[in-house]
């Protein structure tokens, strides 16, 4: 291309390389940023007209004309070209062609080192908006499974020993609460990326008399960059939003292991559905849960776009330097990854049943009960060392005869505490386990229907059956 086509071929004498062109562009992947980088222009050229840098006829004409650029853009009829690097320069080239040097005047104030971190904020916002809606609506899915299983006994585990019986209500609010603690990192994050850049021009600001307010109110951000240096200079929003997307993608792992597991013949606590599994090229029977091992894999690219984004700000001096281009790969793909997750895991979770038939075999054995005889055993006056001791030794026992807490005659409780026999027997077995729990946050039944009520309100979701 001509050295005088790139907007900053003033200075130069050689043209650019063709290699360093392919090197450096951006628009391969920053296209992205198409909306928001119109959007933000619009408001710029509105506030340059407010403060007479340009006329109002000369911002309307800029703002009609992005407006068509947009939807070229949008019907495929902008040439994307490497040689106009990104996506600011191609917007900013389309409207010099369409309005001479009306469009030459839009630039006015501003730096593309100002532009792209506006338009990275704006894109940003409205992806922690959009996977906030996924998060509800993944949320409702497990409020749906929680309502539909609530009684469902399950063995809990703690490493991955069967520990205590709990609901199948308590076990799908429990993921509730992680969704919940992981929307509420995104809309902390959204605090931070909701602050206006555009003002800070290249990096110490501009000797015209630009409005920040104007553009800030115009473009709906909260508050102003305060700092042009700082403005330019960084992405630790973009590292925040990638760190609450990076523990999302850990809890979604977390329970994508655990179904995987469940899902097994051995476990064979879960019937997922079909549709939502594949099967193997050589071995006919098999039903695989793929989906559930690429969430739980994908887990691992979005953990390594935070790692990516931290190594890429580590070294940087003030203010901008290119090496930021590079940040959008690591937002964009990271946030892909975790919407395609969420996507699939949505309607997974809503077509998949718990089987208490399968489930309450392992139910039977595991001394789930253990605890609470302990607990009933404090209450009757023991000190709690000495409850624990004796449990053990009845589990000992146990396990010599091959049989269950509730199956060990009375005399054998008889003999620990006399007048303790039959009393032991009203804590034994799962459902009298389940029964005994009362504290708070609990798998109490009371304690569950608690908290689903809670949800149901708090998603604002009518109970089954009720209208919305
Ligand atoms: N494509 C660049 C980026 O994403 C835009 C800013 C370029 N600024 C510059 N002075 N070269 O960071």
């Amino acid at each position: 291309m001509s050295v005088s086509a790139k907007t900053w071929g003033g200075r130069f004498r050689e043209a650019t390389d063709a290699v360093v062109e392919n090197f450096t562009e951006s628009v391969s992947f920053d296209v992205r940023l198409y909306r928001q980088d119109i959007a933000a222009s619009q408001a710029h050229a509105r506030m340059l007209a407010e403060v007479g840098l340009l006329t109002k006829s000369e911002a309307e004409q800029i703002v009609a004309a992005l407006e068509r650029i947009r939807e070229d853009i949008e019907a495929g009829r902008m040439i994307w070209r490497p040689e106009l690097e990104d996506i600011h320069t191609h917007i900013e080239r389309a409207l010099v062609e369409q309005l001479g040097d009306v469009g030459r005047k839009l630039h006015t104030g501003r730096s593309r080192n100002d532009q792209v971190a506006t338009d990275l904020r704006l894109w940003i916002r409205e992806a922690i908006d959009r996977l906030d809606g996924l998060l509800v609506e993944w949320q409702r899915a497990f409020l749906e499974r929680a309502e539909a299983e609530r009684d469902v006994v399950l063995p809990g585990y703690t490493h991955l020993q069967r520990a205590q019986p709990i609901l199948g209500g308590h076990y799908f609010c429990c993921w509730i609460e992680k969704w919940q603690r992981d929307r509420e990192r995104l809309a902390d994050c959204r605090k931070r990326v909701n602050v206006l850049p555009l003002g800070a021009a290249a990096l110490a600001g501009t000797s015209l008399p630009i409005d920040r307010e104007s553009v800030r109110r115009q473009l709906g951000f909260a508050e102003l960059c305060r700092n042009s240096l700082d403005a330019v200079s960084d992405r630790d929003f973009a590292v925040e939003f990638v760190s609450a997307l990076s523990l999302l993608a850990v809890h979604l792992s977390n329970w994508a292991e655990e179904w995987i597991v469940w899902a097994t013949s051995e476990f064979g606590f879960l019937e997922l559905p079909e549709r939502f599994c594949t099967g193997s090229s050589i071995m006919p029977h098999k039903k695989n849960p793929d989906v559930l091992e690429l969430v739980r894999g994908k887990s691992a690219r979005v953990i390594g776009r935070l790692t990516q984004l931290l190594a890429l700000l580590k070294g940087l001096p003030l203010s901008y330097n290119r090496d930021l281009q590079e940040d959008k790969l690591a937002v964009f793909d990271a946030s892909d990854t975790v919407e395609s997750c969420l996507a699939v895991a949505i309607p997974l979770v809503r077509n998949s049943r718990l089987r208490p038939d399968r489930i309450a075999k392992h139910l039977e054995t595991g001394f789930l009960d253990a605890t609470t005889l302990m607990e009933h055993l404090v209450q009757r006056g023991f000190p709690l060392r000495t409850a624990h001791e004796t449990v053990g030794r009845l589990v000992q026992e146990c396990e010599r005869r091959s049989c269950q807490l509730a199956e060990l005659p009375a005399e054998v409780y008889e003999a620990i505490q006399p007048g303790l026999g039959t009393s032991a027997y009203s804590v034994l077995g799962v459902e009298r386990a389940l029964a005994a729990f009362r504290s708070s946050g609990s798998t109490a039944h009371a304690e569950v229907e608690k908290q689903i009520a809670y949800w149901r309100q708090r998603l604002a979701m009518s109970p089954p059956g009720e209208p919305v």
